[in-house]
Formats: C-alpha cells, structure tokens, sequence
C-alpha cells in the first residue's frame, strides 16, 4: 500500500498525464454545488497540490466541507491546470477521508503571529513557515556532515551526561536520581553525592569540546554535532536552554587556520541552502525577510572580516553611536556591540579575534602579549555571535595554571590534562550555534522558532 503512494514533490515533477495516489493534510477545503478542491499538503514540499472532486465521487457530500486539517489518500489523473499559480492538478478517482479534523484544529486559513503558533509547536509544522523552517534544517544539518565527511574528518558522538563543566562558566543543569526534597546527607549536612547515580555530582554537557580534543589527539581532525545545555537565564530572541552545536577541533592547526575553515564552513552551509533549498528560502524571502536571498549570496562570496578585540573596541568606542553597555578594553561584547560591528562598521561578517583573558574560558591559549588569548568570535549581521572557537592552551603547565585562575579545580580535568602530557600537539576549534545558523538562512528573528520544541528559562512544553 506504502509503495503506490507518491510524494507530492516527486508528483510536481511529473509530467501529465499520470496516475498517481498521494497522501496528505487537507490546507484549505473549498467547494460549489458542482465542485470540491481540496489543497493537499504532505511536507514534502513546499507546494500543495490541487484536489478536484466531482459530483461522481461516492463521498462527494462527505468531501464539500471537509475540515481543514484533516489526513485524505486520493487516487486520481494529474493533469495540466486550467487555474493561475499551479502547472498541475490532481483529478480524484476515489478519495478517503483517513484521519478527520475536528472543527478546533486551531490552523485555520488566516495568517497565525509566531507567538501564537509557539504555544501549538506540535502542530505548527503543518503551517508553511514551519514546513519550510524544518525543511531548511534537516537539509543543513546533513550539508553539516557533508562539508566534513568531505575534509576527511570523523564524527564523533560525545556524551551527553557529563561531570565537568567544558566552559568553566558554571551553567549546567544538574542530572540526579537523589529525591530532591530528602537527599542522603553526610554527617555535616550537606547533599551526599555518592550516594547520586554516578556517585559525583553530574550534569547536561554545555559543550563536547574536551571529548572533542581527546578524539583530535588521536584522529586528527573531528567533529561533534549534538544538543547542548546552558542553565543561563538569559530570555533572548537568541538564547535557548537547549541547543545543537557542531564543534569541530583540529589537530596541527592555529587561530588562522580555525578561523579559514569557520569561513569555509559557513559558506557552504549558505551555498548548500541556496542551492538545495531554493522554493523554501524564496518563501522566506518574499514573506519573512526581504533580501534574505540576495544577502546570503552575498556572504557567500565575500571575504570575511578579521579584526582584534583591542580594535574592534577601539571603534566601536570612537563610532560616536551610544550604546546601553559601555565599551572599553576588558569588556564583554555585547549584542548591540556585536551587530554594530559587522552590521555597520565592517558591513560582512567578521571575526574577532584576541579578546582579553579574563572574559574568555580557561582552555584557550595564551598569548604571547599575556593579557590576551587566542580566541575568535564570527559575528554575522543580524544574529551577532555566530561562531566561538580558540586555539587551545596545549602547554601542560600553563593549562594548570589558566584552570585553576577560573577557580576550576585540576583534578576533576586529570584526564583532559592528560592530552598535554602524552604528545600534546597545537589545536585549535570552534562551534557553530546550529540554530543561530538557521536564524541566519531563514531570517526567522526568534530561536524558538528554529527548533521543534524550544527549552527556555520558565518554558518545557511538549
Ligand atoms: O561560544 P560558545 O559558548 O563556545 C563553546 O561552547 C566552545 N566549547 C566551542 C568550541 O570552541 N568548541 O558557544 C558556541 C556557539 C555560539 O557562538 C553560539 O552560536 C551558540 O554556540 N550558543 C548558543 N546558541 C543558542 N543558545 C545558547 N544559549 C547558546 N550559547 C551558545
Ligand atoms: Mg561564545
């Protein structure tokens, strides 16, 4: 039964007259005394695909006035349409009403504001924009392993469950199977985390980096593409409390050589959306983002930007526009800072390069100046940091030293340390915030709107 149905994508590029059956969700139903057309939608496309039911169909009665939303498997000729925007449209044989929509179905034919449409995100994929959202991300996520199965690198699955922290920033969600209103106590009171799960004290990853420059120690050249975790209470259009990151970490290679493959790798996620992706991002750029498609183009055959922090400061100081946070030498670049950078100041997208010390995570390298590290943001117009990547600390001694400045302890990174012991090896790496990516391409302006079912501070639906 499986086998005789056609996707609509595949029946749009047939050529009429042909007998095809096609599964589907009715988008809009609309009839006369005469006629039925049904618009069947099944996500393989953006396109949906005209019905038109006679009188003669046994369920005609059934069919005028079918609910929006509801599931029909029709049989029937494709043949050329007589009406405007669409080459083609399905005759009905025979069409069977498999799954109804009750009259709530809340996707009614009216234009839906995305706030709306959160709060029913399992089934806005049945909305154009979200079809196309998911469209684009499943495209990109496989142009993701294509661009580095490419390369010659490996990908590797780090875990998920984790018991340190890879940035050293303290935003972890906590994993316990204690009873958090009884825990076990040692005798001074406090929780007693031997007696939790893993006997220590465990967490959601905010980043596969250091497993990442393990496999780097032995591989060469890998990346990780996998949900991450951050516990910041940070209620932006740009945070979420759970994200994909691709983190890819490079043996033999420095802060130059790290920001050139970031520059590749963008690009060909852009040429992979434009190319493969072209009826979703027209829809984008007509209804979502106008000159979205002529901007990516544009990105994709621009030089990046590459710029010091102690300059970009320098300018953003001097660029007389006044800013809600201060800037100066030792400052975290904040959204406002970012996008006026590479919106206004550089006009493309732009790295940012040796930022001071004190704002950036205790594994990237020292530079020889000893206030700043090797350390790259891509800032891109509209989303602001898009990329965060380093050469890593691969001295033993330095690396010691720079985890215990953040008040980490070296014990609990033994075995990352053990990388620089046993034939440590100039590294570098960076990670690509996969829903920023995807803001990026789409010009969607709200993460939440970029991945099924958003994780944000107050908000787990689903
Ligand atoms: O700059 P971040 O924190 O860097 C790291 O995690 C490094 N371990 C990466 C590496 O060098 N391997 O995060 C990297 C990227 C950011 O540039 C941003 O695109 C995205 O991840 N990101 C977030 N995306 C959505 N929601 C959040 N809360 C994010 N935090 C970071
Ligand atoms: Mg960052």
């Amino acid at each position: 039964m499986q086998s005789a149905r056609t996707k609509i994508a595949s029946v749009l590029r047939l050529v009429p007259p042909a007998e095809v059956r096609v599964k589907g969700w009715v988008r809009t139903a609309r009839d006369s005394k005469q006629v039925a057309f049904l618009e069947v939608n099944d996500g393989s496309c953006f396109a949906s695909l005209q019905v038109v039911c006679s009188p003669e169909l046994a369920n005609f009665d059934e069919l005028r006035g079918l609910s929006t939303g509801s599931a029909v498997s029709v049989v029937g000729e494709l043949v050329p349409s007589p009406a405007q925007g669409q080459p083609v449209e399905l005759r009905a044989r025979s069409v069977e009403i498999v799954g109804r929509a009750e009259s709530s179905f809340p996707l009614q034919k009216k234009r839906h504001s995305f706030e709306f449409l959160r709060e029913i995100a399992h089934l806005r994929v049945r909305t154009n924009t979200f079809g196309a959202v998911f469209r684009v991300r499943s495209a990109l996520a496989q142009a993701v392993h294509s661009f580095f199965q490419a390369r010659g690198f490996f990908y590797v699955h780090t875990p998920i469950i984790t018991a340190s922290d890879a940035e050293g920033a303290g935003e972890m969600f906590r994993v316990t199977t204690l009873d958090v209103g009884a825990p076990p106590r040692t005798p001074t009171g406090a929780v007693d985390w031997r007696e939790d799960f893993f006997s220590k004290p465990s967490y959601l990853t905010v980043s596969g980096q250091l497993g990442g420059e393990t496999f780097a120690m032995g591989l060469s050249e890998i990346y990780t593409f996998g949900p991450t975790f951050r516990a910041e209470n940070s209620n932006t259009p740009r945070h979420a409390a759970e994200f994909w990151m691709i983190e890819p970490e490079m043996a033999w290679y420095d802060l130059d050589d790290d920001a050139d493959l970031a520059e590749a790798f963008v690009k060909a996620l852009l040429r992979a959306a434009l190319e493969g992706c072209g009826e979703d991002l027209a829809f984008f750029n007509d209804r979502v983002d106008r000159g979205l498609i002529a901007r990516l183009e544009a990105v994709v055959s621009a030089d990046f930007g590459r710029i010091d922090y102690a300059e970009a400061v320098d300018r953003l100081a001097k660029s007389g526009k006044s800013f809600e946070f201060p800037v100066f030498f030792g400052a975290n670049l904040q959204a406002e800072h970012e996008r006026y950078l590479t919106e206004t100041l550089i006009g493309r997208p732009v790295f940012v390069v040796n930022y001071p010390k004190e704002i950036k995570a205790f594994y990237m390298r020292r530079n020889d100046d000893g206030r700043t590290v090797a350390a790259m943001d891509l800032l891109v117009p509209k989303i602001g940091e898009l990329i965060g990547g380093s050469q890593r600390e691969e001295r033993l001694d330095v690396l010691e030293r720079t985890i215990r400045e953040s008040g980490l302890d070296p014990a609990g990174y033994s075995w990352y340390l053990d990388t620089r012991r046993f034939g440590t090896v100039p590294h570098a790496g960076f990670g690509l915030g996969f829903e920023r990516l995807l803001m990026y391409v789409t010009g969607m302006e709200n993460i939440r709107d970029v991945i099924p079912f958003p994780r944000t501070p107050r908000n787990c639906g689903f």
